[in-house]
């Protein structure tokens, strides 16, 4: 139920502070740390190379989650979109272990490769929201998202449940493996929760920039370095799936080998700056597209922040920054459709979950 809501969509993104609690409840031991079931932990840590296995949003997920398990677990992690893996099948390491990311847990193609490594005898664990889904029926291990149903055919809030539970599998194998990733991740995640509930206290102002620079636009760009870049091809499915502007994600330093040409005056680009380590370099990408008239809309975090930047994220751990720096631009997307007079719940062309391959 939508309740006083007019989309599903804006519901769930107003969800997510408390999708939040849920993980960090469903997954703290008397401890109050962040742990997996120890069955899991142990195949997890049998494997020499995790495999992500998704698509469009859980793929991106994905590529943020590598980043996650890599840099505080130190675990080797390959990310493939589903349906070009049987294509393109990468040559695996001896122990591997595959990694179904999927909302729904239905979907065809990541589907069809779990089928094809269950055959060759590889261990397969699923992050859905949906336990008893058939790809978590079919694969060794689940891990739920405690998102709660998710209607809205754009994904919001099992993005921010999969990058969440991706940070508790790194650090908990982290943490097996004896790393000190340097923060607390349940402490970090509850300032998590509350960021984002400060973002979702900003509507006017998004609905703002909304108007500014997407209501008559064509096309639009987001860019961002590091983990930005990451978050930025996720703003720019968002965006294109709900309110049909052309829109692309960019690594802030590609855009001058080629798609630069395609900035004119008043091409809106988004530019994503919550890593300290690429700040300078990132804003010297606005400078180079905002010398070809490009509008930049510059989203920063606090203590990165500089004169003329558009939105302000609230300050949280830079490892968990891609979980706050998506509420801005999921917001913008919503309010671009909905100016834009776009079925926002259910857009053209797309279904919930994608049961063909
Ligand atoms: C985008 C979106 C899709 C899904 C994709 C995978 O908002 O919803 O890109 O993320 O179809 O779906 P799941 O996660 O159910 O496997």
């Amino acid at each position: 139920e939508k309740g006083t809501y007019p989309h599903f969509m804006l519901k769930e993104i107003d969800e997510q502070p408390l999708v939040m609690r849920n993980i960090i409840q469903q997954y703290q031991n008397e401890n109050h740390e962040l742990v997996l079931d120890e069955e899991i932990r142990n195949a997890l840590l049998k494997a020499d190379r995790l495999y992500i296995i998704a698509c469009g949003t859980s793929y991106h997920a994905g590529l943020v989650g590598k980043q996650f398990i890599e840099k505080m677990a130190g675990i080797p992690v390959e990310v493939h979109v589903a349906s070009e893996f049987s294509y393109n099948m990468p040559l695996l390491s001896e122990r591997p272990l595959f990694i179904y990311i999927s909302q729904s847990g239905e979907t065809a193609d990541s589907r069809a490769v779990l089928v094809e490594t269950n055959k060759l005898g590889h261990k397969a664990l699923t992050i859905t929201n949906v336990p008893g889904s058939t790809l978590s029926r079919e694969a060794d291990y689940t891990l739920a998202l405690h998102a709660g149903p998710e209607i809205a055919v754009a994904s919001t809030k099992a993005y921010t449940a999969q990058l969440a539970v991706l940070a508790i599998v790194a650090a908990d194998l982290a943490k097996a493996k004896g790393k000190d990733f340097g923060f607390n991740l349940l402490k970090e995640l509850a300032i998590v929760g509350t960021a984002m509930e400060t973002i979702c206290g900003q509507k006017d102002e998004l609905e703002k920039i909304a108007k500014e620079y997407l209501e008559t636009t064509r096309n639009a760009f987001f860019i961002g370095r590091n983990v930005d870049f990451y978050v930025s091809l996720e703003g720019a499915l968002k965006l294109k799936e709900i309110s049909y502007i052309q829109a692309e994600g960019f690594a802030g330093g590609e855009l001058k080998h080629g798609t630069i040409a395609l900035i004119e005056e008043g091409t809106p680009v988004v530019a994503l700056a919550t890593q300290s380590s690429v700040n300078l370099s990132i804003r010297g990408n606005v400078k180079e597209v905002v010398a070809r008239g490009a509008n930049p809309c510059i989203i920063s975090m606090q203590g990165l922040n500089m004169e003329g930047d558009r939105f302000i994220l609230p300050k949280v751990n830079e490892v968990l920054a891609p979980l706050v720096t998506i509420l801005p631009l999921q917001l913008i997307s919503y309010y671009a459709a909905l100016h834009r007079d776009c079925d926002v719940d259910k857009p053209r062309n797309l279904a919930k979950s994608v049961t063909v391959e």
